[in-house]
C-alpha cells in the first residue's frame, strides 16, 4: 500500500514540500550499505521527499534509486520527488558553492535540486576533514556564501535555497541583505526540543521550518535517547495505542512544519507513515508543550577558543 503524504507550499515560488520527509543519515556517515534498496522501498511507501547532505555519502546511492525507480515507473516523473541537498562547511566559500552543488547533481543524477540547504553557519578549510581541527575553523562569511547559493537559483540548479541550523539572529542578519530569501531553516526539533522562539520568528518572517532528529536521533553522534525514553510521550503512547515514534512525528506535523524522520527498517518505515488518519488531544498537545526542554546537537567540533565560535551559547546566539 501506498501512503498519500501530504505538502505544503512554501518559498517565494510557492514551491510543495511534503511534510513528511525521509532522512538519509545512518551514523557512522558513509554507511550507505542497502541505501538503494531502502529508498525504493521507501517510494514503494510513499515517501517522496529525500533528505541528503554531500556529508553523508548517500548522495551516490539515492541517485541510483531515483534512477531506477524511474526506470521501473514506481514514480511518473523526477518532477514526482522532492530532493534536498546540503552543501558542507568546507565548500561554504562564495567560489566553490556552485562546483559543489554540480558535484552533488552528479551524484545524485539529477539536472537539479528542490531544495538546497547551507548544512551549517561555519565556514571550514577546503581540506578540512568532517571532524575538523581547531586551524580549521574560519569565520563565516554569510552574505558572500548566500550570493553563491542564490546564483544555484538563477543557474536553475535549485529550486529552493534556504539553510539548516540557523538561529533566529543570523536569520534576522540574512534577510537583512539576501534578493532571494530563504525558503527554509532545517533544525532539530521534536518535543524534547521544541524551537518554539524559532517557529515564531519563522511564521512571521515566511520562512518554513523543517524539523531534523523528530525522534531525537538515538543512536548518533548528534542526537541521545532523551526523546524516546521520555515518560511523558511513552504515557501518550500508551493510551493511544501509538508508537512514540508516531506521537513524536504527529506531534512535529500538527505544529505545522515539514518533517524529515531517519529509518532504515521496513517495519518502522511503514509505521511512521502512519500519522496523518489521527489526531493528538488539547490536553496531549498540553503535556508535551511542558516536556522540559534540552538541545540534542552539542557541535563539539565547531566550538573553539581559536574559531568563531567560543562556546555552544555563542554559536546559537544565546536562543533557546
Ligand atoms: N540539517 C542538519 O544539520 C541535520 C542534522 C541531523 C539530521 N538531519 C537529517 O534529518 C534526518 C533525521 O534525523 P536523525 O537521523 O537525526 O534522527 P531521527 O529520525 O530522529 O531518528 C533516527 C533513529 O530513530 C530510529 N527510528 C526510526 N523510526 C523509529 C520507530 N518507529 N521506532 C523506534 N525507532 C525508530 C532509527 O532507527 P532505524 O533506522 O533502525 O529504524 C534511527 O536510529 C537525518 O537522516 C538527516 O537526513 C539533518
Amino acid at each position: 500500500m501506498a501512503y498519500n503524504i501530504p505538502q505544503l507550499s512554501m518559498g517565494s515560488n510557492g514551491k510543495s514540500i511534503p511534510l513528511l520527509g525521509f532522512g538519509t543519515a545512518e551514523y557512522p556517515l558513509g554507511n550507505t550499505k542497502n541505501l538503494k534498496e531502502i529508498v525504493l522501498r521507501a517510494i514503494e511507501l510513499g515517501y517522496r521527499h529525500f533528505d541528503t547532505a554531500a556529508v553523508y555519502q548517500s548522495e551516490k546511492p539515492l541517485g541510483e534509486a531515483i534512477a531506477e525507480a524511474l526506470k521501473l515507473g514506481l514514480v511518473k516523473s523526477r518532477d514526482n520527488l522532492f530532493i534536498t541537498s546540503k552543501l558542507w562547511c568546507n565548500d561554504a566559500h562564495r567560489e566553490r558553492v556552485i562546483p559543489a552543488l554540480r558535484n552533488s547533481l552528479r551524484n545524485l543524477q539529477l539536472e537539479y535540486l528542490d531544495l538546497y540547504l547551507l548544512h551549517w553557519p561555519m565556514t571550514l578549510r577546503p581540506e578540512a576533514e568532517i571532524l575538523p581541527k581547531e586551524e580549521d575553523l574560519l569565520p563565516f562569511e554569510m552574505e558572500s556564501v548566500w550570493e553563491g547559493m542564490e546564483e544555484c537559483v538563477k543557474l536553475g540548479l535549485a529550486k529552493c535555497i534556504g539553510v539548516c541550523n540557523f538561529s533566529c539572529k543570523k536569520l534576522d542578519k540574512l534577510l537583512a541583505t539576501a534578493k532571494i530569501p530563504p525558503a527554509v531553516d532545517q533544525v532539530e526539533m521534536n518535543p524534547v526540543w521544541q524551537q518554539k522562539k524559532l517557529r515564531e520568528f519563522c511564521m512571521e518572517k515566511g520562512v518554513h521550518v523543517s524539523a531534523y532528529s523528530p525522534l531525537g536521533g538515538r543512536g548518533t553522534a548528534w542526537g541521545s535517547n532523551r526523546v524516546m525514553d521520555c515518560e511523558v510521550l511513552h504515557q501518550i503512547a500508551t493510551a493511544r495505542g501509538k508508537t512514540i515514534a508516531q506521537v513524536c512525528l504527529r506531534w512535529a506535523y500538527e505544529q505545522g512544519v515539514s518533517v524529515i524522520m531517519k529509518s532504515f527498517n521496513h517495519e518502522r518505515m511503514e509505521q511512521n507513515l502512519r500519522i496523518f488518519d489521527w489526531s493528538l488531544s488539547p490536553e496531549e498537545l498540553q503535556k508535551i508543550s511542558q516536556i522540559p526542554q534540552v538541545r540534542g546537537c552539542t557541535l563539539l567540533g565547531f566550538i573553539s577558543d581559536k574559531g568563531p565560535y567560543k562556546s555552544i551559547e555563542e554559536f546559537w546566539d544565546c536562543e533557546i
